[in-house]
């Protein structure tokens, strides 16, 4: 039996800019990155630095937060993501800074490179040009680019990538092509199990899009899901226009777990999805089943979400892509095309008037 998810004329109208499909550019976006970066030199402050900071906003500071998180145990170096105009006071010339933004025109990321340009850091710059393209090109920084496909949301693979690449090359972080190619491939199993095309039936995105109608999604992973569990949070945001939670394990059974009764009336009204991997420490799994049979004894809807894939990049990017579809298929129940974001965009025009 078909339903409206399955209706590809009508889906088609709805997707006008194909963000469905955009989706499933990842997998190239992140061998095509990673091959860029292989041609890299990084002049010795940026290999002698003892800490990174990566600047960004929204879908340009994801890739930063699933590179600190998915090889957290493995960064050689601390990594802080700042998402705001200011420094902490801990950066100076020993602080690699990278400042990513897809647009390279957003005032956040401009005002921390600006910063990070007079306090002497090395700067590195991931974009696909704008006024940090110019500074990048003016100031003679490394500089990663990319040709602009579509939002910057859908630019995940290029994020994660070019930072993870140029981290590698400064020897901050041992990555190997292989577990590159891995993220790619699982990617590409994920998008094809779970495309348009797949009816409902055997399609794990559009049945959970379906759980997430009318409901307030709260999205919860540990480790190196727990980067994971956030951009769903902002896929839902941004591309389903719906309101959407992200927590993280095993931090949420020692507070989430004890908030969920109240309103009495919200309950039934939230649908809770708890991602899953082979490689969660296993306190952490158990964890992740408590907090799940904790929701069912409240009368909250949940699922456990199983994730594939060898190694801990390829989990983030089967669940990435899993959750990236979920939102379109959201998009697509409430009648929305995915990929404009006005509100963002009114924003940013205000501020610029202001
Ligand atoms: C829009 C999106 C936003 C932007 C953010 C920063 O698709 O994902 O979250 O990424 O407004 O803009 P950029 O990425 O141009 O620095």
């Amino acid at each position: 039996m078909s339903d409206a998810l399955d209706d590809q004329t009508i889906f088609g109208r709805y997707d006008a800019s194909g963000m469905a499909g955009r989706v499933g550019r990842v997998a190239t976006q992140l061998r095509e990155g990673w091959a860029q970066t292989r041609r890299l030199t990084l002049p010795a402050p940026y290999r002698e630095a003892t800490a990174v900071i990566v600047l960004g906003m929204g879908g340009s500071a994801v890739g930063a937060d699933l590179v600190r998180g998915v090889f957290a145990d493995r960064l050689r170096v601390p990594l802080v993501v700042v998402r705001d105009y200011r420094l902490p006071a801990f950066a100076g010339p020993s602080t690699l800074v990278v400042a990513s933004s897809h647009s390279g025109a957003t005032e956040e990321t401009l005002a921390g490179a600006a910063e990070a340009l007079e306090r002497r850091c090395p700067v590195a710059v991931i974009t696909s040009g704008g006024p940090l393209a110019e500074t990048a090109t003016r100031d003679a920084l490394p500089l990663l680019r990319f040709e602009p496909e579509s939002q910057p949301r859908a630019a995940v693979g290029w994020s994660v990538a070019l930072l993870a690449g140029l981290l590698e090359r400064a020897g901050h972080l041992a990555l190997a092509d292989v577990e590159i190619e891995a993220a790619a491939e699982q990617a590409e199993r994920r998008h094809a199990a779970c495309a348009p095309g797949v009816s409902t039936a055997a399609n794990e995105a559009k049945q959970l899009a379906w759980s997430l109608v009318e409901r307030l999604p709260v999205v919860v992973g540990g480790g190196h899901l727990a980067p994971v569990a956030r951009r769903w949070k902002t896929q839902l945001n941004e591309n389903a226009k719906s309101w959407a939670i992200a927590d993280e394990l095993p931090e949420a059974t020692h507070n989430t777990v004890a908030g969920i009764l109240q309103p009495d009336s919200l309950r039934e009204h939230l649908f809770a999805v708890v991602l899953a991997s082979p490689d969660d420490h296993p306190r952490t799994a158990l964890r992740g089943e408590l907090l799940a049979a904790l929701l069912g004894e409240a009368g909250t809807a949940h699922a456990r979400v199983a994730i594939e894939g060898s190694g801990p990049l390829a989990q983030a990017f089967d669940a990435i892509i899993l959750g990236d579809l979920v939102s379109v298929y959201l998009a697509r129940l409430y009648g929305l095309d995915p990929t404009p974001v006005e509100a963002i965009d009114a924003v940013k025009r205000r501020l610029a008037e202001a």
